[in-house]
Order: structure tokens, then sequence, then C-alpha cells
């Protein structure tokens, strides 16, 4: 599903949901769990985050890809590798990652995905009965690349294991294919690329395009995203 604004399109029940917001919100999710953060609750609005924040929550507010003000935590995987974090409860509010995965309730497992942990994901993928779909989060209703080359890559590693049963699926593979030896390359011109490096930002760029640093899971239960267990 390449943007939450077509997942009225789609039915869920019986579908594995892994949500994906390459450029940055979970890959800073991915980051924060190999860094030993105890939960992350997703929420849609910046209140809703000052209200956990208040509860004792640390948070982490981003609107347009720059930190809001009056929260603790930026929207950069580097404010994740932190000590301060370990063991931590984390509210999140972002432009588009979060809302894709609060969107996703409903499904029988949200897991939360990103070039950081893609072999981890297609792993534990490789073993459960039910049906995969990729959110991409894109960026407010519109398509991305970033996030439609992750969608390419999974097809990639579990396409002898599951059927491509939509032709986004055989998109985004095929675009993967076309990219993957060169993404920064391939992706020069993309809308969150520009967006970022207008922010000078390039650092997170390189960092969230590495493959499988991470052997974690971030699972939604209830309300939060806590690590997959073993
Ligand atoms: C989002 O959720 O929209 C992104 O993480 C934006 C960003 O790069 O900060």
């Amino acid at each position: 599903c390449f943007t939450p604004d077509l997942l009225h399109l789609h039915t869920i029940e019986n579908t594995i949901v892994v949500v994906a917001d390459v450029f940055r919100a979970t890959s800073c999710m991915v980051t924060a769990f190999a860094y030993g953060v105890k939960s992350i609750t997703p929420v849609a609005t910046i209140d809703e985050c000052r209200l956990l924040q208040e509860r004792g929550y640390m948070a982490a507010a981003e609107r347009n890809a720059r930190k809001v003000e009056g929260f603790e935590l930026d929207n950069s995987p580097f404010t994740y590798m932190n000590e301060q974090i370990r063991g931590a409860d984390i509210a999140m509010t972002t432009t588009n990652g979060t809302l894709a995965i609060t969107r996703s309730r409903g499904a029988v497992k949200v897991l939360v995905g990103s070039f950081l942990n893609l072999d981890a994901i297609a792993n534990f993928l490789k073993t459960e009965p039910y049906d995969v779909m990729v959110l991409c989060a894109g960026w407010k209703g519109r398509v991305n690349l970033e996030d439609t080359l992750f969608a390419g890559a999974l097809v990639d590693r579990l396409k002898d294991n599951y059927a491509m049963a939509e032709d986004s699926a055989i998109m985004a593979w095929r675009l993967y294919g076309q990219g993957k030896d060169n993404l920064i390359g391939y992706m020069s011109n993309a809308s969150h690329i520009r967006r970022l490096q207008r922010l000078g930002i390039q650092k997170d760029i390189t960092y969230c395009l590495q493959h499988d640093l991470y052997d974690v899971i971030p699972v939604l239960r209830g309300n939060a995203l806590v690590g997959m267990e073993g």
C-alpha cells in the first residue's frame, strides 16, 4: 500500500502490516529499540504527545522534518544512540510515520520496518501463515520513493515464500531491482531527500539506507510499540 490514503481499499484483519517510514520515523524506532528503549507510544497529535510527556514519558515530536519546540527528542536516529533512552517509555508523533502506525490497528500484527532491520523482518515473516502488507507512510498522503524501495526490498527477500498478490508489490520490487546497487544515487531527486538536504541532514539519509544493521522488530501491543521477544 503506497500511502495510508489508499488503506481503505484493503482489509487488514488477516494481514500482518509492516509500516515503513524510512526517512526517518521507523528508522528512529528501530534504532531506539536497538539501544534499549522499553516502549514507544505513537500518537497522532502534538497535544497527545504533550499529555504523555506530562505523565513522565520522554517525548519526540516532529512536523515537516523539524523538531517541535518543547520536546526533548529529535526525529533523527542519532538522538536515540544514547544511554539515557535505555529502559525509557517514549511518546512520539511525526508527520507521517506515527500516523501510518496508528491507522494500522486491527491488523493481525503491526511491525515497524526499515532497511536497518530488513533481514529481521523478512526472517520473521517467513515463518508466518498470514498475508503481508507493507504500508508505506509516504508524505501527507503522497507516494514517496524511499518507502516504496523498502517495500521492494522486502518483496525481494520474500519472493520465494509469498506470491506477489498485488501489482504494487511487483512495481516496488522492480524499482528496488533498478536502484539497489546505488540507492542514494537512485533517489537523488526524491522529495524527502531534498527536504532533508535543505535542512542539512545528509548523515541521516546515509544512515537510514544501511541494510540489516539491527536484529530488532518493534511490534504494536495495545497502544505501544515494544520489542518482539527473541
Ligand atoms: C515522518 O514521520 O513524516 C518523518 O519521519 C519525517 C522526518 O524525516 O522527520
